[in-house]
């Protein structure tokens, strides 16, 4: 088994990345690893390492899955004091992209995927071993569209640092 790691993810376009980026250049919170700008993301499901032959049923899942097109509206930062982490989200998570959690989850059981306990919780990570950060309204906030979901791994062996890329893409359903 391959030792990269596997997961379902939104993945922002250039302008969103932008934007993203420059929100973590601005919240500053002090000590903390900011995440390389072309791997902000949004995880739908993570699924870890994976055989071949699950990854092949993970990709059939995907293009079995019939998600809707819909608009994130990033507008809070806040802070899991436990893995240190700096993230931005969504005050409200749109009932697309619960339901496209859920039903690749519930497809994903199919090929062997345990789901997560915890409750989703729609999130970008823009800092890990950050310092603590009140958790606040941003100022203005991140408008999104979300057409695609993808699958991505974490790079291979031999690269500065945990590095994404994307695997695979899906559409959303827009009309
Ligand atoms: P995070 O940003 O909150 O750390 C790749 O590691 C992606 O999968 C990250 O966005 C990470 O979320 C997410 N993820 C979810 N559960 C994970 C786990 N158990 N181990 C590593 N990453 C996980």
């Amino acid at each position: 088994m391959s030792d990269q790691r596997y997961f379902f993810a939104l993945w922002p376009d250039e302008g969103v990345r932008e934007r993203l980026s420059n929100l973590a250049h601005a919240l500053q919170p002090g000590e903390g690893r900011r995440h390389h700008g072309e791997d902000l993301h949004m995880t739908l499901v993570f699924l870890g390492q994976i055989a071949p032959s699950q990854k092949r049923c993970m990709e059939a899942v995907a293009d079995s899955v019939r998600g809707r097109a819909f608009t994130l509206s990033i507008d809070h930062a806040g802070y899991w004091p436990r893995p240190r982490i700096l993230w931005a989200s969504p005050a409200e998570t749109p009932r697309a992209l619960s339901q496209l959690v859920a039903d690749l989850n519930n497809a994903l059981s199919g090929c062997g995927h345990e789901p997560e306990r915890r409750s989703y919780k729609p999130h970008v990570t823009l800092y890990r071993k950050a310092q603590r950060v009140v958790p606040s309204p941003l100022e203005a906030p991140i408008i999104w569209q979300v057409n695609e979901f993808v699958l991505a791994a974490s790079a291979t062996p031999g690269r500065s640092g945990t590095r994404y890329q994307v695997v695979r893409r899906w559409a959303l359903e827009t009309t």
